[in-house]
């Protein structure tokens, strides 16, 4: 998942572009506008392969909170370029680099890492279409990707009757049908535990049970009162914004989980550790099987010295059966990706299941300590690469909690 020295380099060269192209846009913008007083309106026969450029010429604060990441605290060993900006891009501006870096079935990455454009499913449906490819992989998700139907109009929420290009009006954009193009498995069947279920994890584990009417937009597109469009005359309106926080943001993910310890029996080192999901609409983690939340806990004597110290690992699995050690033997077997995939997720052994929309999971420890007082410290941290070694660059604390507690 590392990216090679090579890949770095070309996204350091696009986002120099990027950012050279911001400081330029004020002019640009006077020469595009111009020409687009007296011209024809504006259209994109490239279709989903547009560069977010094109757009980002006349929608300039969305383009850069896309391609930059401005507004966010999205942090990325790979993506924090260019140095001249604290934030990193979005995923979804730098998707093209992913699968390119971890090989695999390339078609098939594609169909969602470059998608072509798509209508939006119906709501509740999957409605993957494969493979649905885009272009040669020389582009990520763009602005086109998103918002260009296949007809090639632009898809809004507003109709505002301004733009410069023929659009649309779909309320869907503002549904998580939208993100269920991609943020799913390509089958419809919900594996609980299993990776790549987001999609369903909402609609099952969150919308279905009424946890909440929140909709994928509501937490990840939080909307300001803004110009469409910087050179317009039309007036402000509430629009998404455009930044897509998620396991890279140590804002997103710090009101995730909830952590508290519980001493069971007043007398004895009887614990209970509760990690409750207080903030996402689907499991946490969420996503690839790479992800992963640690809860360590550690029990300090009053000297300040460790006497007992615990882990616990919460991931989805990397199959419809849980990650074991008791398979590597059966895991020679496979090959490819799968082959690679399956070992390094048995390798870990088994795991705890990510915690579900809603859920409290309680899990217990009774360490043997010898009478007296000591300190219970427990704290939640996120990967992004539970396989990298020996740490993730962007590893974040989730929470922390701290007991007293005497044991006789
Ligand atoms: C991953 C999909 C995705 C990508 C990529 C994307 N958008 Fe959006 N965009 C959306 C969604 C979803 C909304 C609606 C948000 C909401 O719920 O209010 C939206 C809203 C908008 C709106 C407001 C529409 C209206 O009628 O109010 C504009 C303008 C816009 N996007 C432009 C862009 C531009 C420019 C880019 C590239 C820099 C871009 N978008 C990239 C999904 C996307
Ligand atoms: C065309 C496919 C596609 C669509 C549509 C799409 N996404 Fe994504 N999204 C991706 C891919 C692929 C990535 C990961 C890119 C990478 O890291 O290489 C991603 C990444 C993300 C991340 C960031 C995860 C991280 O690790 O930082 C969030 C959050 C996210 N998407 C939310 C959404 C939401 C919300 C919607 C709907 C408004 C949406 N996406 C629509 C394909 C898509
Ligand atoms: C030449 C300038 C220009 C370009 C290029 C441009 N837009 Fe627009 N766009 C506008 C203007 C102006 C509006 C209307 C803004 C308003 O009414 O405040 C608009 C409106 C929109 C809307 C809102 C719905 C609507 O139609 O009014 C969306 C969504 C949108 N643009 C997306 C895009 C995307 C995606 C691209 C690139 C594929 C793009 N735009 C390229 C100028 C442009
Ligand atoms: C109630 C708010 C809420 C809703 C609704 C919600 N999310 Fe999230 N999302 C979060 C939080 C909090 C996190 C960080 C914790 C985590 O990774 O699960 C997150 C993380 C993510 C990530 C990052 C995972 C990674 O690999 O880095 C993705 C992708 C994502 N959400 C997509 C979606 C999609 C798609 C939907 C709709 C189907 C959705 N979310 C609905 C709150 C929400
Ligand atoms: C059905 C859509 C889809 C397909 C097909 C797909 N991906 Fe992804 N991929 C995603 C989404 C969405 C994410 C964002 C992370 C999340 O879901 O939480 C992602 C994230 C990733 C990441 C993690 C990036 C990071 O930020 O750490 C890697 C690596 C990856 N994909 C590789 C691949 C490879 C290799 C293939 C082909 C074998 C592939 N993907 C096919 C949707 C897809």
């Amino acid at each position: 998942m590392r990216k090679p020295e090579k890949t770095k380099k070309r996204i350091e060269r696009v986002t120099m572009k990027c950012s050279l192209k911001l400081a330029g846009t004020v002019f640009t913008m006077f020469m595009s506008l111009a020409s687009i007083a007296l011209a024809e309106p504006v259209s994109f026969p490239k279709g989903a392969a547009t560069p977010s450029e094109t757009c980002g010429e006349c929608h300039q604060t969305l383009y850069r909170e896309y391609a930059l990441g401005v507004g966010s605290d999205n942090r990325s060993a790979n993506h924090s370029i260019p140095a001249t900006v604290s934030s990193a891009a979005t995923a979804h501006a730098t998707s093209k680099f992913t699968p390119l870096a971890s090989g695999g079935d390339v078609e098939w990455c594609r169909a969602c890492h470059f998608a072509g454009s798509f209508n939006i499913p119906a709501k509740g449906e999957l409605g993957k279409q494969l493979p649905n490819v885009a272009n040669a992989g020389e582009i990520s998700i763009t602005c086109a990707t998103c918002h260009l139907t296949p007809e090639g109009k632009v898809r809004g929420v507003h109709k505002t009757g301004n733009a410069p290009h023929a659009s649309v009006a779909e309320p869907a954009l503002q549904s998580s049908a939208i993100c269920a193009h991609c943020h799913v498995d390509t089958t419809d069947k919900r594996i609980v535990g299993g990776q790549y279920q987001t999609f369903m994890e909402w609609r099952e584990d969150f919308n279905k049970p009424g946890l909440g009417a929140q909709q994928c937009q509501d937490c990840h597109m939080p909307r300001t009162l803004r110009k469409l469009a910087e050179d317009s005359d039309g007036a402000p309106v509430a629009v998404g914004r455009h930044l897509w926080t998620g396991g890279h943001s140590g804002q997103r993910l710090g009101g995730s989980l909830s952590l508290a310890i519980i001493q069971r029996d007043k007398e004895k080192a009887n614990l209970s550790f509760s990690v409750t999901n207080i903030g996402a609409g689907h499991s946490v983690p969420t996503g690839p099987n790479a992800r992963g939340v640690y809860l360590s806990v550690d029990v300090l004597d009053r000297q300040g010295v460790s006497r007992a110290r615990k882990e616990w690992l919460f991931a989805p699995n990397f199959s419809a059966r849980p990650d074991d050690k008791a398979f590597l033997e059966a895991d020679k077997k496979l090959s490819g990706y799968e082959g690679y995939a399956q070992t390094r997720a048995d390798a870990q052994g088994v795991h705890e299941a990510p915690v579900r929309a809603g859920e409290e999971r309680l899990v217990n420890w009774d360490p043997a300590l010898a009478p007296g007082l000591y300190t219970v410290k427990a704290q939640l941290r996120y990967t992004t690469d539970r396989f990298a070694a020996p740490v993730a660059d962007d590893e974040k604390v989730m929470g922390s909690a701290a007991l007293l507690i005497t044991s006789k």
